[in-house]
């Protein structure tokens, strides 16, 4: 889980995950290469693409980082 590596980490990314996974913030918004984005095993769901366009500098391998497993 993306967002757990960050905060087991202690990664200091401003307000990054504000909302702990529930999908209610955009601020975990990530962006991945075309490669990475292929081998990612989960798709967005419509939750997830709600807020997703809500994120700032949305691209086409947009995800948030609390939905990628
Ligand atoms: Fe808020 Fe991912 S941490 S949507």
């Amino acid at each position: 889980h993306l967002l757990d590596v960050v905060i087991d980490n202690d990664i200091d990314l401003d307000g990054f995950g504000a909302c702990e996974g529930t999908l209610s913030c955009s601020t975990c918004h990530l962006i991945f290469t075309d490669e990475q984005f292929k081998i990612i095993g989960t798709k967005p769901t419509d939750e997830e693409l709600d807020m997703l366009d809500l994120a700032y500098d949305l691209v086409d391998t947009s995800r948030l980082g609390c939905q990628v497993f």
